[in-house]
């Protein structure tokens, strides 16, 4: 890596396959409002979900070192399908230090449940990895369920988050869940926090939802203080874009998914 490891005034750089991880970006905009971020969204070869954790694994890499030439003081990788795939070894790989969605959540999620029964809702390339299952082993007396909800991710994206059929389909993924009796469920795919109204209305008050974005933003906060990193006094800040895919749909998708913040995206060449 040629990059200028991180100082202070460098952005935060988050990556993920596409616009998803726009949820973690805005959980970091609340929770650490002075800081500059870079996003790269891998919107050309989205969505990971589908994809073996090996292709996978080699996108995001690529995408990740693409970051770090841009100069950033840390890395977040906001995708879970990604962070299943790159968590044993971007830590290795980068001069910059590296936080990703799963360890953060399947921690909040251990420390949540009262009865030990959690359940992980995700795409199939994260439930095919297992990557849950063994950051929950970590922590140890916990058993989990794993249900892949592939069909969310294309709703979140055509904007539709209520309505009779969606009810029908959260029912279908949900039912499996319930039945093992979870008290704790970890939304472990970017898009799933825009459904929170929906697996809340299904799931009942009984049920806690753990959000992979709002607990990668805790943990970035965290990271950044701990290092010496972090802004603590107001400062304009700026925040740019950066799509594999088309530059006008990353925008317009963007916005009807997270707001209207999303105005500086350019390509990445
Ligand atoms: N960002 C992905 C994740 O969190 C969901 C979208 C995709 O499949 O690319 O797993």
């Amino acid at each position: 890596m040629s990059a200028t490891v991180g100082g202070p005034e460098q952005a935060i750089g988050i990556f993920d396959s596409g616009f998803g991880g726009l949820t973690v970006a805005r959980a970091i905009m609340d929770q650490l409002p002075y800081e500059d971020i870079i996003y790269v969204g891998d919107s050309a070869r989205a969505p990971y979900g589908e994809k073996t954790v090996a292709e996978v694994r080699e996108f995001a890499l690529e995408c990740l070192d693409a970051l770090v030439e841009q100069g950033v003081k840390m890395l977040v990788v906001a995708c879970n399908s990604a962070s299943a795939a790159v968590m044993a070894d971007a830590r290795e790989r980068y001069p910059v230090p590296v936080v990703e969605v799963i360890r953060p959540a399947a921690r909040r999620a251990a420390g949540a449940t009262r009865s030990g029964q959690v359940g992980v809702i995700c795409t199939e390339a994260t439930a095919t990895s297992g990557a849950y299952g063994d950051a929950l082993a970590v922590v140890g007396g916990v058993r989990l369920t794993t249900q892949a909800c592939p069909r969310f991710v294309e709703f979140v994206e055509n904007g539709i988050t209520g309505g009779a059929e969606l009810l029908e389909v959260a029912r279908g993924y949900l039912a499996p869940v319930q039945a093992a009796g979870v008290d704790t469920l970890i939304l472990g795919c970017t898009h799933y926090p825009l459904l929170t109204g929906i697996l809340s209305y299904v799931l009942g008050d009984e049920v806690t939802l753990v959000s992979s974005a709002e607990e990668c933003a805790k943990q970035t906060w965290a990271t950044l203080t701990e290092l010496d990193l972090l802004h603590t006094s107001p400062r304009e800040t700026h925040h740019r874009f950066l799509t594999t895919g088309s530059v006008d749909q990353f925008q317009i998708l963007g916005q009807r998914l997270v707001g209207d913040w999303i105005t500086d995206v350019a390509q990445l060449t």
